[in-house]
């Protein structure tokens, strides 16, 4: 069988050898009772890293999510939001089935939210409307880094009205290796973050969730409700804490072949790139779309539809040699397969 390459998700990282070692050795206890040391060290790490009171470990970036929704919206508030947002747009409607909260769209820009738009909706309380409550963020949103600056204004606009600013810090770390501005810089501009283990970081499941000591301790009730209070846990949480210790640096190297496959698309002339950052590129087919697909499938190389879009995810799966192999056969794409 001809080789492939997976460039449809970094979710589908698998756990290195290392890391496995690190599953079987963990130290486990029942982390309901809060008795389980490599949850308890993974939430210290990660509280540490975020420069936040307390952290959370839960089950997926979606509950990381959800458990903000649910403490600081509910019945007749809203999250401010862009309509790119993974809340919005990948999580089935959580938001409104489960935290009940509505979601009110700010303008953006490749989801990236304008402040402006942000302050514009929200309103003096009134009996017969609903209020802002939230507002969210993702940061990368698509891949993009979102500019501090912007965060930072987000978060004035959130004190002056005493909104919640949520962190949906899903690939984080990919924006901390690339712009060299630590967790705790970005989590500073928000009141919660969440961020996944298990996506470039390469762990088999599980997010973090970091706040307030205050925060948390609801946090942790809101995840026993959605059945999220694990037992022996800490198996994935030693993952979690190798993925911190050995997987952080390396989403460099995810950057750099994102680099290398994205020449090889624009060399070729047949595509144009909308996003090109950190691990991920959005691109169009310039001529026939479904054709221009099976021209990466027939090569073996996956990636994904998404909207008009095609998306090619750069990851642990992929090595350096993979990417230059990868751009070797996309320069290979000729004009008449895909017209
Ligand atoms: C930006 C963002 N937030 C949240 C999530 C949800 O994570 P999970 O799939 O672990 O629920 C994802 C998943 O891809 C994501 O891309």
């Amino acid at each position: 069988m001809n080789k492939t390459y997976n460039l449809r998700s970094d979710t589908f990282t698998l756990p290195s050898e290392g890391m496995r070692k690190a599953i079987y050795e963990a130290e486990v206890g029942d982390d309901v009772y809060r008795e389980d040391p490599t949850v308890r060290k993974l939430e210290e790490m990660s509280a540490e890293l975020s420069g936040k009171e307390s952290a959370l470990f839960v089950s997926s970036g979606s509950m990381g999510n959800l458990i903000p929704l649910i403490l600081k919206g509910g019945l007749g508030k809203e999250v401010i939001t862009a309509k790119e947002s993974h809340i919005v747009r990948h999580e089935i409607g959580a938001v409104a089935s489960i935290s009940r909260t509505l979601i009110n769209i700010a303008k953006s820009e490749r989801g990236i939210l304008n402040p402006e738009s942000v302050e514009s909706l929200i309103h003096e309380k009134a009996y017969d409307s609903s209020e802002a409550s939230i507002i969210e963020v993702e940061n990368t949103t698509s891949g993009l880094i979102y500019p501090l600056e912007t965060m930072k204004e987000l978060k004035r606009i959130a004190e002056k009205h005493d909104l919640w600013v949520h962190l949906d810090g899903a690939r984080i770390f990919n924006a901390v290796v690339k712009t060299k501005i630590l967790l705790s810089s970005w989590a500073k501009e928000a009141d919660d973050v969440t961020f996944c283990l298990s996506k470039g970081l390469g762990a088999p499941m599980g997010s973090v969730l970091a706040s307030t000591r205050e925060f948390i301790d609801e946090a942790r009730r809101i995840r026993k409700i959605l059945g999220g209070g694990l037992r022996q846990s800490g198996f994935m949480a030693a993952a979690g804490i190798y993925a911190l210790e050995h997987n952080v640096e390396r989403l460099e190297e995810d950057d750099q072949n994102r680099i290398s496959i994205s020449r090889a698309i624009e060399d070729t002339d047949l595509f144009d790139i909308d996003i090109s950052e950190t691990n991920m590129i959005f691109f169009k087919a310039r001529y026939n779309r479904k054709k221009s697909l099976e021209a990466f499938i027939n090569r073996g190389i996956l990636v994904l539809e998404e909207g008009d879009d095609i998306r090619a995810v750069t990851s642990l799966n992929i090595t350096k040699k993979d990417a230059e192999e990868i751009a070797e056969l996309i320069r290979g794409i000729k004009k008449e397969e895909v017209k």
